[in-house]
């Protein structure tokens, strides 16, 4: 593996999703791979969750990862070729991107859609000028379209649960519901989602939003897409909680956010007892209701943790085949 953008990037789902979970049943056993390298941890935008695992994963592996808030501490970076950089942008990426090559052995990378042009954001500019000018690795922490760690992790919490849950069929239904937000959100988890599960294949796979909120084709061919909801829902193994603004139409708005689209105890009692994901953060009582989240079926903290494994299985493969 070279760079880690999207599922395009693996070659085996299966294999990433053991080795995976082997470094959850023992985190140190690669200690010494990433020995001598170091690992550049650039957000653009706010993260939690990604910038602690995606550490700890490099630490595992004996790197040293460093962190740049690039978007509050740093230069603010132009991405357009042939620029002319009288405005507030400062350093262009291929003045900067050369020099984090330099530092680093692996370049990771965080950056969200403006949500205000569709074929901007869709031209993923800012990862493909980083790919094209670090001379380095470029593992996505999320991009403008898609969150791949997020999605890795998503598949690998899946295959732990029908591992560990006999109830469950070897090839579960799984939904992925539209919820209501207060602002408009990145399409960028569900796209993901969508491709990483029509990717794994071992699933009957449903997407259930409202009217206007359709995405990318590119990333859903495969699944079956319904406005129902409670339809959808019916018979459901897993259900994948998630907001997106609009994507068809007018890009990145919010049409309607029906309260009746979150996720409660009566629809979930429509389900075969699912299991219930989120990649957080989330609003509660707005995305998903505190009886979820706080109830038996939510696995948003299982979820949350496995992110670790997920980032250490692809931060190993980029080691054993670049260095
Ligand atoms: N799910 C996720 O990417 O969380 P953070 O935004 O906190 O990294």
């Amino acid at each position: 593996m070279r760079n880690f953008i999207s599922v395009q990037d693996v070659d085996n789902i299966k294999d990433l999703v053991a080795k995976a979970l082997s470094y959850k049943a023992d985190p140190l056993k690669d200690k010494s791979l990433g020995a001598h390298k170091r690992i550049g941890l650039l957000f653009l935008n706010p993260s939690m969750r990604t910038r602690l695992s995606t550490q700890i994963a490099a630490q595992n592996l004996g790197m040293e990862a460093i962190v740049f808030n690039v978007g509050q501490e740093g230069w603010a970076l132009e991405f357009e070729e042939e620029a002319i950089m009288s405005g507030s942008t400062v350093e262009h990426v291929k003045d900067a991107a050369p020099i984090m090559g330099k530092y680093f052995d692996i370049l990771a990378i965080r950056t969200f859609p403006s949500l205000k042009n569709r074929e901007d954001d869709y031209s993923e500019l800012f990862i493909k000028q980083f790919i094209k000018y670090a001379g380095i690795p470029v593992v996505s922490l999320e991009s403008a379209t898609l969150h791949p760690l997020q999605s890795l992790t998503d598949v690998i919490t899946i295959n732990e649960i029908l591992a560990s849950q006999q109830a469950i069929p070897k090839r579960p239904k799984i939904v992925l519901t539209w919820a209501p937000h207060v602002k408009p959100l990145p399409q960028c988890v569900a796209n993901s989602f969508s491709q990483w599960i029509n990717a794994w294949g071992q699933a009957d796979f449903v997407i259930t939003h409202p009217e206007d909120y359709e995405l990318d084709t590119q990333f859903t061919n495969g699944a079956t897409i319904t406005h129902n909801q409670d339809e959808a829902l019916k018979g459901a193994d897993f259900v994948y909680v998630k907001n997106w603004s609009t994507f068809n139409n007018e890009y990145g708005r919010i049409y309607t956010n029906d309260p009746a689209w979150m996720l409660t105890n009566q629809k979930l009692a429509l389900t075969n007892n699912a299991k219930v994901m989120h990649c957080l953060p989330v609003r509660r009582n707005v995305e998903l209701s505190d009886e979820i989240l706080d109830g038996p079926n939510s696995i948003v903290t299982q979820e949350a943790s496995n992110r670790v494994w997920a980032a250490q299985a692809v931060l190993s493969e980029i080691l054993k085949a670049n260095y």
